[in-house]
């Protein structure tokens, strides 16, 4: 296993590429299941996920392989598998978004339940909730789920759950709807930049899907879907990770290709805190001078702060001048690196979904380690800024979501190398 070992300190000052966005690829590529042809997808990030996924959509008959330029070619060539095995599933949560498309193409879907993560238990009823309203009978079959089909049909869903929209069960229903007879409405859509991505990659295909970003989605359905070529937009994730980064470090990053309307609540956030966010030629510029303001969080879902954020935002506010709040409203169980900062001497108290941080002047270096892919980020940011050197290890967490995140850093100033255990 590799960890990686961070000396901090250091200012950072340059400039970041970032890349395709991982949440908005991951169902893309899931959704070459449902069309003919060739699809060509650019800016595909070169992740771990990407490449589970690719091997699951080959068990599934799904070319999915990559070009010189590095664009990803997906073509159908056999439509026999529509078993999504627990071996793979189990790997990867989002393995989940193939179950729409085979329902709606090969009219079976069989999809190892993704079971409980390092974040919470993670249900999929509003998968299957959406995709029954859509005409599909459901069993249970050894742990798995099992959606069979004649022919969808269009029909009216809600698809709220207890936290709100769900993305990736909105994904699925937006997917199996595309080529459902009829007309469907889906109300308390998740309004996600990814879900919007998504839609446009079928409406390019062919598909006719109205509201996307809207809290409804109106989908009526077609015969078929053809390739086409499409570049995923870029991920806001990594782009609100390096935000932070500068805001740490007194730093001063441009991240080329960040998209500042995707991060409106980050933006809204770091500027209470005192970070100068603007936008820049060629994405966004950031910056820090000033002390760092204590301030509250609430995650919620898009347009609210991510909670694929919320680790990291945790990071910062561990150095601000005062005492803040961090509620999380998506995943109220997503605090495995709280422990972890606080052996780098943060001070954090949590209750319920809600942490407490009072600002301290230093973070120390420690060995760390998390359980997830956001947590694992959270620590490489603190260990940017704490005295001395922080080893942060289960680097395969961070290789699921960031692309050479050692690299990007260590080019605009970081510490940071990675090494065997
Ligand atoms: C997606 C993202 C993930 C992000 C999350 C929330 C992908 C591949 N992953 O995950 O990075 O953290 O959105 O922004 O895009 N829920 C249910 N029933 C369901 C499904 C979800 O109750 O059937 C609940 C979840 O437990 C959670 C909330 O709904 O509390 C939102 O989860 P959801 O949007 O589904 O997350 P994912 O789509 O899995």
């Amino acid at each position: 296993m590799q960890h990686f070992e961070i000396v901090g300190g250091n200012r950072l000052k340059g400039t970041i590429p970032i890349s395709g966005s991982k949440n908005a690829a991951l169902p893309i590529m899931a959704a070459s299941i449902l069309v003919e042809g060739e699809t060509v997808l650019h800016n595909v990030p070169d992740l771990a996920d990407v490449r589970q996924l690719q091997i699951l959509l080959g068990r599934l008959g799904v070319k999915a392989e990559r070009d010189e330029s590095g664009a990803m070619h997906l073509r159908v060539e056999d439509e026999m598998n529509t078993h999504a095995e627990y071996e793979l599933v189990s790997k990867m949560r989002a393995s989940v978004c193939v179950m729409g498309p085979l329902l709606a193409k090969r009219k079976r879907a069989q999809v190892s339940m993704p079971g409980g993560c390092a974040i919470g238990d993670r249900p999929i009823d509003l998968h299957v909730q959406g995709l029954q309203a859509l005409g599909a009978d459901f069993e249970f079959v050894n742990g798995d789920v099992l959606l069979r089909v004649k022919k969808l049909a269009g029909a009216d869903i809600f698809l709220g759950g207890p936290f709100g929209a769900s993305v990736t069960a909105t994904a699925n229903v937006m997917m199996a709807a595309s080529l459902a007879a009829g007309h469907t409405i889906i109300e308390s859509a998740a309004c996600e930049p990814e879900v919007v991505d998504l839609a446009n990659y079928l409406n390019a295909c062919g598909a006719q899907i109205t509201g996307q970003g809207t809290p409804q989605i109106a989908v009526e359905g077609v015969e078929t879907l053809t390739g086409t070529e499409h570049r995923v937009i870029p991920d806001r994730i990594e782009a609100g990770t390096f935000m932070i980064s500068a805001a740490l470090t007194n730093g001063d990053l441009e991240l080329e290709g960040g998209r500042i309307e995707h991060l409106r609540a980050v933006v809204d956030r770091l500027r209470q805190v005192g970070v100068i966010v603007e936008r820049a030629e060629k994405g966004i510029a950031v910056s820090s001078a000033r002390r760092l303001e204590p301030v509250q969080i609430t995650t919620q879902p898009y347009p609210g702060f991510p909670t694929d954020l919320q680790a990291q935002a945790m990071a910062l506010l561990c150095l601000a001048d005062g005492n803040s709040m961090i509620t999380e409203k998506v995943f109220p169980d997503r605090f495995l690196h709280v422990g972890e900062l606080n052996r780098m001497g943060a001070h954090l108290r949590k209750a319920g979904p809600t942490v407490m941080i009072e600002g301290v002047k230093k973070l120390v270096g420690a060995p760390v380690m998390a359980s997830d892919l956001r947590a694992s980020a959270a620590l490489i940011l603190a260990g940017l800024i704490a005295k001395g050197t922080t080893r942060v290890h289960r680097v395969y967490h961070i290789d699921r979501g960031y692309e050479a995140i050692e690299r990007k850093l260590a080019g605009v100033g970081a510490n940071i190398r990675r090494r065997d255990d």
